[in-house]
């Protein structure tokens, strides 16, 4: 929950590990969230806990402010800040029960920038097919509320870029490997059904960058 400061602690899921399946088995799951997401929040936790100056920052603060901080924390804190926020926002936008898109404006949104949601979703399985190495690509909005598709490394985040992700899928290897092994492809297919477009929505409306 990125408005959250030090010490900070892990996001609870909104579903059981094995609620996924059978997109997404227990066991990818739980080794996800217990042992990648949280490895996150206890090495931020490490680099920021002898710098209580850095104690109110919430995760905002520090995606967006990184070389206001010390040196020797900085690529710390940028990678596991980062892994933070892209695990939450990961999580966060799956759902046992596939929600679909009732939100008018930001249906008009993915009309508009996209053609339709099949549209979107042709393109956005485009870049994950594309991709190379360990990161993301997300769906952003702009200040203007235009979406974008965008592809992060690493535990980079679209926020530097004034763009706020509003859905994500991870592709680093451990997202899906016990799973799928290297059928990335499968893993994204079946990733498309557990997309909670009401959360997504939701994010479209916050003012946040606007
Ligand atoms: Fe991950």
């Amino acid at each position: 929950m990125p408005n959250l400061t030090y010490p900070f602690t892990p996001m609870p899921l909104k579903y059981r590990f094995n609620e996924l399946e059978p997109y997404l088995n227990e066991q990818v799951v739980f080794t996800h969230y217990e042992k990648h997401y949280k490895s996150y929040i206890d090495k931020l936790n490490n680099a920021l806990s002898t710098y209580p100056q850095f104690h109110r920052w919430t995760l905002y603060d520090l995606l967006l402010n990184i070389y206001q901080l010390p040196w020797e924390i900085q690529n710390q804190v940028w990678v596991s800040a980062g892994g933070v926020y892209n695990h939450e926002l990961y999580f966060a936008t799956m759902t046992p029960n596939y929600r679909p898109i009732k939100d008018e404006l930001f249906q008009k949104a993915v009309n508009t920038y996209f053609g339709s949601l099949q549209g979107f979703e042709e393109l956005f399985k485009r870049l994950t097919s594309e991709f190379v190495g360990s990161g993301y690509v997300s769906l952003v909005a702009n200040p203007f509320g235009e979406l974008r598709l965008m592809t992060t490394f690493n535990q980079n985040t679209s926020l530097p870029y004034r763009l706020f992700p509003l859905l994500t899928i991870d592709l680093w290897e451990h997202s899906y490997y016990l799973q799928y092994q290297n059928n990335r492809k499968d893993y994204v297919n079946a990733w498309f059904n557990l997309i909670d477009w009401e959360e997504v929505s939701k994010r479209y409306r916050q003012p946040f960058f606007r």
